[in-house]
C-alpha cells in the first residue's frame, strides 16, 4: 500500500497540515511520499492519494486543481481524500459553493474536509494586504492539529481494512 500526501501550498501553512498527515501515516506504517503539487505528474503510482490545497478567493491553488483535473480517472480508481485550508470559521453557511466542491466530485473524493489556516498580514503581498483589509477576517493561526491527526487517523483506519480486504 503506498499512499501519496500532495499539496498546494503558498505561504505553507497548508503544507505543515499535509506533513502532520504524513506523520500519522508513516507513524501506522504506512509507505508515504509527501510532495508540492507542482512537482507531481501521475498519480498512476499510488494506491492512495490525499490532496489539499489552500483556497483564495474560493479557488483552490492552481497546482492542486490541475492535478485533480489532469489525474481525475486515476483518483476515481483509488482511494481518494481532498482537503481544504482556509479560513472556514470566517465563511457563511449560503456562501456561493467553492472550488473544491466540484474537484471532490471529479475525483470521486472518499471525503473533502475542510481545516482552518493560518493568516499573518505580515507575510502577504500588498494586494492580498490591501484585499484582506477589506474583507477583515481574523488573523491569526487557526490550525487545529488535533483534529488534522484524527482525520488521518481515521484515514489510516480505512486504508487498513482495504489492505486487508
Ligand atoms: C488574499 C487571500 C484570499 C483568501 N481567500 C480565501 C477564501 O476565499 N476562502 C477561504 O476559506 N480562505 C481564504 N483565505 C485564507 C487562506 O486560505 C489561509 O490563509 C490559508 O491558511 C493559506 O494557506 P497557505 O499558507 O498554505 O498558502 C485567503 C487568504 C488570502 C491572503
Amino acid at each position: 500500500m503506498k499512499v501519496l500526501v500532495t499539496v498546494g501550498s503558498k505561504y505553507g501553512s497548508t503544507r505543515e497540515v499535509g506533513a502532520e498527515i504524513v506523520k500519522v501515516l508513516r507513524d501506522k506504517g504506512f509507505e508515504t511520499d509527501f510532495e508540492d503539487a507542482c512537482d507531481v505528474s501521475t498519480v498512476r503510482y499510488y494506491d492512495a492519494v490525499i490532496i489539499g490545497s489552500a483556497v483564495y478567493g474560493s479557488l483552490w491553488r492552481r497546482d492542486a486543481a490541475g492535478l485533480v483535473r489532469e489525474n481525475a480517472d486515476l483518483l476515481r480508481a483509488r482511494d481518494t481524500w481532498m482537503f481544504s485550508v482556509g479560513m472556514t470559521s470566517v465563511t457563511t453557511p449560503d456562501q456561493p459553493i467553492d472550488e473544491a466542491e466540484g474537484l471532490a466530485r471529479l475525483s470521486g473524493a472518499i471525503e473533502h474536509k475542510r481545516f482552518d489556516g493560518r493568516l499573518e498580514l505580515d507575510r502577504l503581498n500588498v494586494g492580498e494586504r490591501a484585499l484582506i483589509k477589506v474583507i477583515n477576517p481574523p488573523v491569526g493561526d487557526f490550525r487545529d492539529f488535533d483534529e488534522v491527526r484524527a482525520w488521518a487517523g481515521d484515514i489510516a483506519v480505512r486504508l487498513s481494512a482495504d489492505a486487508f480486504a
